[in-house]
């Protein structure tokens, strides 16, 4: 089973208590869905294969919409705190990118692509290399393997009630303020070689 994580939030700069608050509501919502598949998994494990495969094939999506979200909320943890200039993940980017302002612009375009879904900073320790990649729903376009650095929601759910339909630039413009990149950079000198 698993369990609904908490998360250390003070007020963000640009998004209301209410559109944080209502979509925690939501991630809860993803946790409480895995548990009821997992439930019916085990329920169906010696009875119907059919129905057990329409419900494992549905767990992709609860998932990693329980998991996509909490990396989301964790990365406002802890409060703004800026990018170390300095710090090995600004330096990788850089030689990467060229400079921080490309990776940005660069990431920024993949959150303003059209569809619901993620934005995602991949590092694929394999081949030494950052990765972008739109993950449609929570689960299509995911790169195997992987890991994530950096998750920006670009579901209509984080932004629309606040910022309005034509808003998602002023809601990534938001999600950047209010990011602790300690947790951000945290992730990347966590992996291991
Ligand atoms: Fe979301």
């Amino acid at each position: 089973m698993y369990t609904e994580k908490t998360f250390a939030l003070s007020s963000l700069e640009g998004i209301t208590p209410e559109s944080v608050a209502a979509h925690l509501g939501l991630y809860a919502g993803y946790v409480k869905n895995l548990n009821t598949l997992l439930a019916s998994k085990e329920a169906l494990a010696t009875g119907d294969a059919y129905a057990l495969a329409e419900v494992t094939r549905r767990l992709a999506f609860e998932y990693d919409g329980a998991r996509l979200h909490e990396l989301y909320f964790e990365q406002w943890e802890g409060g703004s705190t800026p990018l170390t200039t300095s710090g090995t993940l600004a330096t990788a980017l850089t030689k990467q990118f060229g400079s921080l302002e490309a990776w940005e612009k660069q990431f920024r375009a993949v959150g303003m692509m059209r569809g619901i879904g993620w934005a995602i900073l991949y590092f694929d320790r394999e081949a030494r290399m950052f990765h972008h990649a739109w993950v449609s729903e929570h689960h299509e376009g995911l790169l195997a393997g992987a890991d994530i650095i950096l998750a920006l929601d670009i579901w209509e759910h984080a932004f629309v009630a606040q910022f309005g339909t034509a808003g998602r630039g002023a809601y990534i413009d938001a999600f950047f303020k209010n990011l602790n990149w300690g947790v951000v950079e945290k992730r990347f000198a966590g992996l291991k070689a």
